[in-house]
């Protein structure tokens, strides 16, 4: 069914994985002269190029939207004739082998919108340069695999921008006429373009130490606008506690003498791993309990630890293109998901990792986008920062150091940094490292780097009594995704247990190899017929069927020792019942009713597990479970088993919420557990309609000491219609809406809203004072968020695709990037009914018959139309 869709814009060239080249030159040094001003910023830059190989051909140093004021060569000028532009990369011929470069640049941070380069934000300068930015900045050669020593000076206006930083370390500083001051950087590390960085602004310090395992003493700095010093305690804690983790870990030492992080408010992702200069988005450095949630807070631990981890698994080893970008990522993921299950709980850690997965990654997999973790193409490489490249990269990383052990996978990664550190390398380089490190032969599990697609495995458990035996039947299938319609067998790791009902207990937990289409499992001595429990704590990235009987579930969720299987058992007892009821079915709700009272009574659980344990599967994931996703029946379904749940257990919530009320606040792991169960129940307790659930609710609302309560009161209110749901709202507005990240949370509240209205109030919040299409965390706090919103953004009148088309329009004109990140959601068509993707299809050619559309999201939305 290709239909015709007439782009106007020439399609983006396309760029492949088998098209890699070495580079023609190398570019072993640079030295930049930047001298700043947000109207007009010089930069001068000096390169020393060698030619890399025996060839002819010239150097091209690329550029993006730069006009160079002057090039010279060997410290003389060239004329016009000399040099040449072509698609904004700068041409020079060269003779020799060995040549110094220089090149001057004019920019204009403060009109800088896309957020790559140079660009302005809160008074602040600052660069992004991941993935192709630095073209934007000087003519280089914007590729990883050039790596160089950096010397950087920095000028800037004294008063307005005091502090001056870079990567490395700072080297000298002093004053200039007319009020401007000077800094010189240096970083003694070979890097590739995408980590350099510069910050200039007024900033004040959180300023710590650390002595590395080796005894070297690292200055630790935290560079924010002054008065948000106090918010940045939880950060420095990560910071302390990932650098420590690393050496414990993985062997794996600080290197530099100063360490510095700043917070900026206008990012377009979560933050980024600048050698010695990490930048972030302030959302993941801010916290403090009036303003951040539980889950902020994790959020802050995780990104300064992903960012921190870069430097070893990313900087010192990075990528040698981009097609090899969950080298580091992948990587990065598996190793912040580790500490911060290490820094809290192991268990509700995964259990939190994999609903993410399931939720973005499965989704993305199983759509018009999907694409292996070592794709094979791309147009832009900014729209590849996918879920699949970070979480299930990290997922293939988990599978080889399940397979491995912990201490030979230790030695594999040994013998990955021993061996290419100061290089830029492959994901093939990481997989021969675990081999050979390791001692594994990783042959067929290779094909996780090509193959996309989840892979669905069936399991079907038969018991012979007259044999006593039972027998595992695994059949492995993985559908199509674009390019690849047919698939081959991978090799997935499951762990697996067979419990005995009688005993509930099982005979110890085995890893079973799934590396056929479809392979026979024995186990003997089994007089009556035993309970699976497989791919425990999710130790494969699959989708797993099995033919077990709700009390099958039953039973796993009460008597499961693995803590992820346990809660799978219950996710898989809630899915069905629900999918039972929105098919029309008569379903038995009482097991579910009972398995939650059981977890609400027993005290020996961790009440964050039981938080998690007892929340009903999203209406997204429950799409994910139809072969039509019926949005309206999925919402009325899940409302209602919430009301029985809420109503049938009410006095236990009533005296759950009044138990978890806390004296005082604390961000340990237990009070952390209180809130989460706390929060939990008040909001069954709202959805069963008691009469008094929104005063409950407007109470913790205003008595709240933190964040983490007060705004999932509000957003409980926020779902149904109440005076309470008003007032709360205008509180929050009134008493946030003078701090940019919390305000945030007051758009987003109401995006997330399983409200009967929410497209229209999108629709007016949309056009709110505070709203900015400028500000990228705005912009995802609402319509992200109701993109994310199955119920209402699938609203059948087809508004909720209008607005975020429109937003995508309007976007596209100021920030590419961020605006092709709203297109996924729109390209999910296919999952739905005919008048739906009718609507969803329609929205995709409006934006791409947009006059001028970009490459980002162009790429995105023909991708999505077929
Ligand atoms: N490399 C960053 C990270 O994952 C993400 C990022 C990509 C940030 C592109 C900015 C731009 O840590
Ligand atoms: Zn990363």
């Amino acid at each position: 069914m290709a239909d015709m869709h007439s782009p106007t814009a020439a399609a983006p060239s396309v760029i492949r994985r088998a098209d890699y080249r070495a580079p023609d030159w190398l570019i072993p040094d640079i030295a930049l002269d930047f001298d700043l001003d947000p109207a007009l910023t010089r930069v001068h830059a000096t390169l020393s190029v060698t030619r890399n190989g025996d060839h002819e051909r010239p150097l091209r140093l690329d550029g993006d939207g730069l006009i160079p004021l002057e090039v010279k060569v060997d410290g003389r000028i060239l004329d016009q004739q000399q040099w040449h532009l072509d698609a904004g990369a700068l041409i020079i011929p060269l003779s020799g082998d060995a040549h110094s470069v220089e090149t001057l640049v004019e920019l204009a941070p403060e009109s800088n919108s896309k957020l790559m380069g140079l660009y302005a934000s809160g008074g602040l300068l600052c660069t992004q340069c991941e993935a192709e930015g630095f073209r934007r900045i000087t003519f280089f050669s914007d590729r990883p695999d050039i790596l160089s020593r950096y010397s950087v000076r920095l000028a800037a206006d004294k008063a307005r921008f005091p502090i001056l930083l870079a990567n490395g370390d700072p080297i000298e500083q002093g004053d200039l006429d007319g009020g401007r001051h000077w800094a010189l950087w240096n970083d003694p590390f070979p890097k590739p373009c995408y980590l350099f960085a510069l910050v200039a602004g007024d900033l004040a310090c959180n300023a710590d130490r650390f002595v590395t395992m080796s005894g070297r003493e690292v200055a630790l700095g935290i560079w924010v606008k002054e008065n948000d010093l106090p918010r940045t305690a939880h950060a420095m804690e990560a910071l302390k506690n990932s650098m420590a983790w690393d050496e414990r870990v993985y062997g794996r030492e600080y290197d530099l003498d100063v360490f510095n992080i700043v917070a900026v408010a206008d990012f377009n992702f979560g933050a980024m791993e600048n050698k010695g200069l990490n930048i972030f988005n302030s959302r993941y450095i801010l916290a403090d309990p009036e303003t951040a949630t539980d889950i902020d807070y994790d959020g802050v631990e995780g990104v300064v630890a992903h960012e921190y981890f870069h430097n070893w698994s990313g900087n010192r080893v990075t990528c040698r293109d981009w097609f090899q970008l969950s080298l580091k990522e992948g990587f990065t993921v598996f190793r912040d998901q580790n500490f911060s299950a290490d820094m809290g709980s192991h268990a509700v850690k995964r259990i939190e990792d994999v609903r993410i997965l399931r939720a973005a990654q499965f989704q993305e997999d199983s759509g018009p986008l999907a694409h292996p973790i070592r794709p094979e193409s791309y147009m832009e490489i900014s729209n590849f920062y996918t879920s699949t490249i970070y979480n299930k990269g990290a997922e293939v990383i988990r599978m080889m150091a399940l397979m491995l052990g912990a201490e030979r996978f230790r030695a594999g990664t040994d013998l990955y940094f021993d061996r290419h550190d100061g290089q830029a390398a492959t994901c093939e380089d990481f997989v021969a490292a675990m081999e050979e490190g390791g001692g594994i032969d990783l042959g067929q599990f290779r094909l996780w780097y090509e193959q996309a697609g989840t892979p669905h495995v069936r399991a079907l458990l038969t018991h012979d009594p007259l044999t006593q035996s039972v027998e595992l039947t695994l059949e492995q299938t993985i559908p199509p995704t674009p390019g690849q319609p047919v698939k081959q067998p991978m090799a997935i790791p499951l762990r697996t247990a067979l419990f005995d009902p009688a005993t509930g207990g099982h005979r110890g937990d085995e890893l079973l190899m799934l590396t056929e289409a479809q392979q026979r499992f024995t186990f003997t001595d089994f007089a009556s017929t035993p309970i699976l429990s497989i791919n425990r704590g999710f130790s494969a990235p699959v989708i797993v069927e099995t033919n077990r009987s709700q009390a099958d579930l039953a039973f796993l969720s009460a008597r499961d020792d693995d803590p992820f299987a346990r809660y799978e058992a219950m996710q898989q007892l809630m899915v069905n019942v629900l999918v039972g009821r929105i098919a029309g079915q008569q379903v038995d709700e009482s097991a579910v009713v009972a398995a939650i009272r059981a977890m609400l009574t027993d005290p020996t659980l961790d009440p964050a597990f039981v938080a998690e344990t007892i929340r009903l599967p999203s209406e997204a994931y429950l799409g994910d479970q139809m072969p039509v996703v019926d949005p309206d029946a999925i919402h009325a379904a899940r409302d209602a088993l919430q009301a029985r749940i809420g109503a049938e257990l009410e006095p236990l919530w009533r005296d759950v919420h009044a138990k978890t009320k806390a004296n005082a606040f604390a961000i340990s792991p237990a009070a952390k557990g209180a809130r989460k169960l706390h929060n939990a129940a008040l909001h069954y307790l709202v959805a069963a309609g008691a009469p008094d659930g929104p005063a409950i609710a407007f109470t913790q609302f205003g008595e709240a000491d933190n964040m983490t309560e007060r705004q999932a009161a509000l957003g409980t209110l926020a779902n149904g219609d109440s005076a309470e749901r008003e007032a709360a709202l205008d509180i929050f507005y009134n008493r946030y809406c003078a701090d940019a990240l919390t305000l945030d949370k007051w758009f987003q509240t109401q995006a997330f809203a399983l409200h009967p209205d929410v497209a229209d109030q999108v629709e007016a919040l949309g056009r709110h004072k505070d709203f900015t299409l400028t500000n990228p965390n705005r912009v995802r706090a609402l319509y992200g968020a109701f993109a994310g919103n199955q119920w209402g953004f699938h609203h059948e009148s087809g508004k909720g695709y209008r607005l975020v088309a429109d937003c995508i329009i309007a976007l596209d004109k100021l920030n590419p990037q961020t605006a092709a990140r709203l297109v996924p959601p729109l390209g999910r068509w296919k999952r739905f009914d005919q008048g739906r993707a009718a609507m969803m299809r329609a929205e995709l050619q409006r934006i791409l018959a947009e006059p001028g559309l970009s490459k980002d999201v162009t790429e995105q939305a023909s991708k999505s139309l077929e």
